[in-house]
């Protein structure tokens, strides 16, 4: 069995795939862009396509890629895939969601806080050795917790999934009061202790921390842009782990250097790896290089998942985590598996 990976995923799903057939990496360092040349070229003849989230595995690649009996990424975002490319072509793709969940949130939750304080231009202040004397007005934030005028503060969620939910729970050890914004599970929330269903209008004007955990799709495309960050509180503070193009980030850029919003903690950019102009001159921003999901434990589950999907496509067996499993039956797919 052929399995061709864009590039590296981590040892531990490595030795994994590596079990299960003649392993192809197209770029094996680390951190190098991968041509890509290299992938429509080296996925011809593969059974198994492993995909990381810098790529884009679009219906070029997909009709390139002939013989592959499913499509393994290692993300639990798919915006990468062309799902509907895949599903006509009787490609199954799968996620690894799930075991991020909490990792993700920790990270969105300490991108509030730090953005919240000050965390990063105080700490750099220490290191230029700025630091003179105490003084009471020295890197004043806002509270996340009621604070000191007693007052809960508002949470809004965008996307009450896994992750959003994380973030509510989070948000219950604060007292915050949390509003989210989900339109097909409504009920979910409104049936949830502790969490009430708002509109998007109502949650960016009563929010004092907006977190976004949807994913990117059309909808959600520059869901949040000039006229949501005219509507929402001067104070307030914005929270992107999900993905970048679901923020306008010009207007992001526009809103934070005039004082239209507070704020912004962002893990994911619009063009990653590049930033909108004026984006890292700001003391407002809080910025990271997509790391939400980044601890050892959880990117080696990710690894194992990832793994266990592709060798699932191997197997022609239905896999764990497809997003497209109604492929399964399709006429397309037993097209493709039929003969090989
Ligand atoms: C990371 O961004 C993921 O989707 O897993
Ligand atoms: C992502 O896993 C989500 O459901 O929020």
């Amino acid at each position: 069995m052929k399995i061709f990976a864009t590039r590296k995923i981590p040892a531990a799903g490595l030795s994994m795939l590596e079990e299960a057939g003649d392993v192809t990496i197209a770029e094996p360092v680390e951190d190098a862009i991968v041509a890509r040349k290299k992938i429509l070229t080296g996925v011809k003849g593969a059974d198994v396509l492993v995909s990381l989230l810098t790529e884009a595995v679009d219906r070029e690649l997909l009709e390139a890629a002939t013989t592959i009996r499913g499509v393994a990424n290692y993300a639990v975002g798919f915006n990468n895939i062309d799902v509907d490319a895949a599903t006509e072509l009787g490609i199954p793709v799968t996620n690894t969601p799930g075991v991020l969940t909490d990792t993700t949130a920790d990270l969105a939750w300490t991108l509030l806080m730090a953005a919240a304080r000050n965390i990063v231009p105080a700490d750099r202040y220490m290191r230029e050795g700025r630091y003179k004397i105490w003084g009471p007005s020295l890197f004043l934030g806002t509270d996340v917790s009621r604070g000191g005028d007693g007052q809960s503060k508002v949470l809004g969620i965008v996307g009450f999934g896994r992750i959003g939910q994380a973030m509510f729970r989070r948000a219950q050890g604060f007292d915050m009061r949390v509003l989210a914004f989900d339109p097909p599970i409504r009920d979910l929330i409104n049936d949830t202790d502790g969490v009430e269903y708002a509109e998007m209008d109502r949650l960016l004007e009563e929010s004092d921390f907006v977190s976004i955990h949807t994913d990117l799709n059309d909808s959600t495309h520059h869901l949040f842009g000039a006229p949501e960050f005219a509507v929402m509180k001067t104070t307030a503070c914005l929270i992107n782990t999900a993905r970048g193009p679901i923020v306008d980030e010009a207007a992001l850029v526009e809103a934070l250097r005039t004082g239209q919003i507070g704020a912004a903690g962002l893990d994911v950019f619009e063009n990653e790896p590049a930033m909108a102009p004026g984006l890292r001159e700001l003391d407002n921003a809080v910025i990271l290089p997509h790391i939400a999901s980044a601890s050892t434990d959880t990117r080696n589950r990710m690894a194992t998942m990832c793994a266990e999907n592709a060798v699932a496509h191997l197997k022609l067996e239905r896999a764990p985590n497809c997003v497209n499993a109604a492929v399964y039956d399709s006429t397309a797919y037993r097209e493709r598996v039929g003969p090989l």
